[in-house]
């Protein structure tokens, strides 16, 4: 069991490191690294270094002298030299360590991906290269050689001298060992340049292997986009000569920043209309973003240790959706990001995993890379923008910039920025950072005719999460407009301040008692509990003037539906005829539309189920997701079939927001549809269509109605050899399949040979696809966890992060009845018992089943 750190337990490194040099020799068996580091003392301690078990340490000097064994301890994680030993001031510290590559299956550290080297160092994976001090306060610039008789080989920074077999690259940015990169392929790139505001011209590459070449630029145009707006929106320029992507096929997770050599999983660089949905271009452009902009807010400034880490993560999400928002449409991608931010944030939030976004303590960080740090992190700075508003904001973010360059931050240093930019005090604010949990916001309110008032009576509690049973109130930013009861607005959007854990708000001279309109953008990341009746929701619905609430109150309207259905009523007309009028709506934006369609999942009927005090059923809401979809196709049927002919999206196709949106609106109504027509539409796309989105639209309404046998046998016969469309294909069986079939069909998937189980993305495909079909993990015989806990039991060895990962599928087991919570409770302690079970993994289960 890996023991615990805590934030409170930080000090400082007592040594500075003024240089960093290394050479290495690239064999898939044994790479030979030889490190210099020249370390200046800032302190009073020994000198400790980080290393893994994996190192073969064949010297170690200081000053080029070997050192005497007497004066060095090493363990299987650090390597001690006592201050005796050690020159006063100065000195420079060498090894010689030989690597592993090939058997490095963990994906941590430098490892072999297709016959490519490369290397990921996020969290702590550069102790698995040499010695160092892995921390990220600790920073240097690098200069490193790399020799391999490949024909690309990259690292940071800008290239500065190359031969036969070797380059040598020099970073002049001090960075932490995490963001160190080293690349070395057979590998071919897609180049363009990129002039800064400044005038200095940078040399772009998309590297790839060389049969994909032809599906690379699609994440070069996004990476100029991204480098343009970091410009204008933020005012940061590029800061090297070169800057380089590489794209690999074994990825722990999507991307990594390291500076100036950004490494990419290869499904968030290579596109091509055939291959890649509109979904996975919109994502490509997003994280080509992100790991982009993570030059200045992550990079530039980094984090103190790993407890700050939504410092640079919270921060460069919010960039990143910023972004997503002006090149597409705002609206859309502002409702996109509430439903990711619900569907795994306020889930985890709600379960055994809860933490703050700057957690106070971990076993494996690892295991804190979670919708609570990134997504929940970057609401926080949305909600502390619209507190100090547009102008405060850049404010703010300039003095940053300016006054931490160069350093490794905490949000204590964020936040006095905010403070000293605005002359706001954001010490309560502050418990957003600090306090796990998503706080219920309940709205009362008081009519009063005759005075023409309304008053708006708000509590806010947040239930107890592990370790946290204290929740004072928090600012909560809540805004909210007033709409008519026949749908003008009769006060356009204010945002309240909430700061008491009872706050009453009153709008005086009112004429007619209007419809609230709450939490307009969604001001805040907060679970609302109001009484309103499905009248009112649709007035929303119709009229609201801003997009998020009303496509709200669709949602709610059909959260009712389906609470309603699944336990044994049924859906309110209103619901049905309100959408109606969306769908006979021309002005709308058809993404808009297909968002305002897409019904609520399972996993998300089955939160609000117990959020309101019962327990769950899968089945049943299953059963009551497919009768609800049925009864709107039958009620709708003109409009949705005139719809799908109206949407199609003639000539070529384009990647962009608006023949997307057409797409997305055509195969919602799609799916509506095949509830009429046995699928007959599908089976028709499917033959016809020419772009994977359309493709796998009419694929996934198929596979749903156990009809895809041809088109599945034709998805392999033409797509055999391409890795990302075969994981498609192993996706997309287990996830759509009526909960029935899908466990025996994923079982069969998990015997074929090309199940390459240790490549994450295929790994994930299959057990994850199967975990995301809501009755099928929920099934009552425990099929589905023990599918689910049996692979995790297998990977885990060969890769435990990915493993520890993926056991979050495991999180919402309290919420369900007592048969499942007993199966899903002996599938975790089949896995606790492994008794070499990994330190990511232990955590996560203990965590999970405390
Ligand atoms: N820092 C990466 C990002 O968010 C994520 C990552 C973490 C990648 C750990 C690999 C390992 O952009
Ligand atoms: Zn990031």
């Amino acid at each position: 069991m890996a023991e615990t750190r805590f934030l409170r337990d930080y000090s400082p490194y007592p040594f500075r490191v003024r240089k960093t040099r290394l050479d290495v020799t690239l064999a898939p068996q044994g790479t030979v690294v030889s490190s210099r580091i020249e370390f200046e003392r800032a302190g009073p301690g020994p000198l400790v270094l980080d290393g893994g078990a994996g190192l073969r340490t064949r010297s170690v000097t200081i000053d080029g002298a070997p050192l005497d064994a007497a004066h060095l301890i090493m363990t299987g994680e650090t390597l001690t030299i006592a201050e005796a030993a050690l020159p006063a001031r100065s000195f420079t510290f060498g090894a010689e360590v030989e690597i592993d590559p090939e058997a490095n299956t963990a994906l941590e550290g430098l490892y072999l991906s297709g016959g490519i080297f490369c290397t990921q160092c996020e969290a702590e994976g550069f102790r698995h290269i040499t010695w160092y001090p892995d921390r990220p306060d600790v920073m240097a610039p690098f200069r490193v050689t790399v020799r391999s008789d490949l024909p690309v080989l990259l690292s940071n920074g800008n290239p500065v001298a190359q031969g036969e077999g070797w380059a040598e690259w020099h970073d002049p940015w001090p960075k932490p060992a995490y963001l160190f990169a080293l690349v070395a392929g057979d590998l071919k790139a897609v180049s363009d340049s990129f002039t800064t505001m400044s005038g200095r011209k940078v040399a772009l590459n998309v590297w790839v292997r060389p049969a994909d070449l032809d599906r690379a630029d699609f994440a070069m145009e996004a990476l100029k986009k991204s480098m343009r707006w970091d410009e204008t929106a933020y005012g940061r320029e590029y800061d090297l000569d070169v800057f380089n992507i590489v794209a690999v096929d074994d990825f722990n997770m999507g991307a990594m920043e390291n500076k100036g050599l950004n490494i990419f999983n290869s499904k968030l660089v290579l596109a091509s209309p055939e291959t890649a949905t509109d979904v996975d271009y919109e994502r490509i452009e997003a994280v080509i973003a992100h790991e982009y902009f993570h030059n200045w807010t992550g990079n530039r400034i980094t984090c103190r240790d790993w407890f700050q880490l939504c410092l640079k993560e919270g921060l460069t999400v919010f960039r990143d959706q910023q972004f997503t928002a002006d090149v597409r449409s705002a609206a859309v991608k502002r409702i996109e990001d509430v439903v990711t931010l619900r569907g795994r944030q306020f889930r985890e939030d709600a379960g055994p995993l809860a933490h703050p976004p700057r957690p106070d303590r971990y076993e494996e960080i690892n295991n804190f890379y979670t919708a609570t740090v990134y997504e929940k992190g970057a609401e926080v700075i949305g909600m502390l923008k619209r507190l100090v508003g547009d102008e405060g904001y850049r404010k703010s973010l300039d003095l940053y910039f300016d006054r931490h360059d160069g350093q490794a931050c905490t949000i204590e240093d964020w936040l006095k920025v905010f403070e000293d930019a605005t002359g706001r005090d954001l010490a309560q604010f502050k418990r957003w950072y600090t306090d796990a949990g998503t706080p219920k916001l309940s709205l009362s309110e008081d009519w009063d005719g005759e005075a023409g008032r309304l008053t708006l009576r708000f509590i806010q509690a947040t239930a107890p999460t592990p370790g946290q049973s204290d929740k004072p109130p928090r600012v909560i930013p809540i805004a909210v407009g007033l709409i008519s009861q026949n749908g003008d607005e009769v006060m356009p959007t204010r945002v309240l301040e909430m700061t008491e854990a009872r706050q009453d708000f009153g709008f005086d001279g009112l004429g007619s008692r209007p419809v609230v309109s709450l939490l307009r953008g969604f001001s805040a990341p907060v679970t609302v509990d109001r009484a309103m009746t499905a009248a009112e929701r649709a007035v929303l619905l119709a009229h609201d003037t801003d997009s998020f609430a009303r496509w709200q109150a669709g949602h709610d309207l059909a959260m009712d539906a389906l609470v309603a259905m699944a336990q044994g009523g049924s859906a309110d007309p209103v619901f049905t005829h309100a959408l109606g009028g969306v769908l006979d709506d021309a002005s709308l934006d058809p993404a808009f539309v297909a968002l305002v369609l897409r019904l609520p999942g399972e996993d998300e009927i089955a939160a609000e189920i117990a959020t309101r005090g019962t327990t769950p059923d899968p089945d049943a809401i299953h059963r009551a997701r497919e009768a609800l979809a049925a009864e709107l196709a039958s009620e709708h049927e003109r409009s949705l079939s005139d719809l799908y002919d109206r949407m199609e999206v003639p000539g070529a196709y384009s990647p962009e927001a608006e023949p997307a949106g057409r797409r997305s609106l055509r195969l919602a109504a799609l799916g509506l549809l095949s509830r009429l027509d046995g699928g007959q539409r599908a089976q028709a796309l499917w033959d016809s269509a020419s772009n994977m989105t359309e493709k796998m639209g009419a694929l996934a309404v198929l596979v749903r109605l156990d009809r895809a046998g041809a088109a599945l046998a034709g998805m392999e016969a033409h797509f055999g050899d391409n890795r990302l469309v075969m994981d498609k294909f192993f996706s997309v069986q287990p996830m759509a399949a009526p909960p029935a079939r899908a466990v025996p069909v994923a079982k069969a998937l998990a015997d074929r040979p090309d199940f390459d189980w240790k490549n994450p993305n295929r790994f994930r495909s299959l057990i994850g696809g199967l975990a995301a079909n809501h009755a099928a993990f929920h099934a009552l015989d425990g099929s589905g966890y023990d599918f689910v806990a049996d692979w995790l039991m297998r990977l885990d060895p060969v890769n435990p992060q990915t493993a520890a990962r993926l056991s979050t599928v495991f999180e919402t087991w309290p919420r369900y009845d007592a048969d499942r919570r007993a199966r899903a409770r002996a599938a975790l302690e089949r896995l606790a018992a492994l008794p070499s079970l990994s330190g990511n993994t232990g955590e996560m289960v203990r965590r999970i089943l405390a």
